[in-house]
């Protein structure tokens, strides 16, 4: 089946937005941009490095150039996006997501429990700077710091989104194939 227009994948960190992509992408055969993988290719390097050497300002200044070049790009060719957890805590970005779904473009933000984000997380330790930038956190204390960090930024995802789904319940192939049946509706 061809896509009539991109998808995009917001969420917090772990909510399942690169692997969920990939599945998506095989039903419609669109091609996967994956806007943390842009990045780490145009830096030569790791997320968790670009963080080290060059600072979360840095990082975002570049998640915020890729955004733009990848919406722009998909517009042409539409593509299925996953992005960073953080894409949204900026305006400028929410702007760019927001303009995007009235241009027919679906922002697709994946929910999960703090409960489930920490547990997803720790089975990646030192993977996510926000989280273990300072030393690797247990789980009570990654539990803790997700609350806080998805308290700021629950209102942006919805703000963004023009589907939202819950992902605590399921595995990656389900939440791709409600997303497909819900993107018939959308699209
Ligand atoms: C971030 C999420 C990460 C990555 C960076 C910052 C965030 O991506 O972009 O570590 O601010 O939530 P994932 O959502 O893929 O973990």
């Amino acid at each position: 089946m061809s896509l009539p227009h991109s998808v995009v994948l917001i969420g917090f960190m772990a909510s399942g937005k690169s692997h969920v992509a990939r599945l998506i992408s095989k039903h419609f055969d669109a091609p996967v941009i994956d806007l943390d993988a842009r990045i780490e290719a145009a830096c030569g390097a790791s997320i968790a490095s670009v963080f080290v050497a060059h600072g979360e300002k840095y990082f975002r200044e570049q998640e915020a150039e890729t955004l733009k070049q990848v919406l722009q790009e998909s517009a042409e060719k539409p593509s299925i996006i996953a992005t960073g957890g953080g894409v949204v805590t900026s305006d400028a970005n929410r702007n760019l997501l927001q303009q995007a779904t009235k241009d027919g473009v679906a922002v697709i933000y994946l929910r999960a429990t703090p409960e489930t984000l920490a547990q997803r997380i720790r089975q990646e330790p030192g993977k996510r700077p926000l989280i273990d930038g300072d030393r690797i956190l247990d789980m009570e204390e990654t539990q803790e710091r997700v609350k806080v960090l998805l308290e700021g930024r629950r209102a942006f995802y919805e703000s963004c989104a023009n589907i939202i789904v819950d992902t605590n319940e399921s595995d990656a192939s389900n939440v791709a194939a409600d997303i497909v049946e819900r993107l018939n509706f959308s699209l």
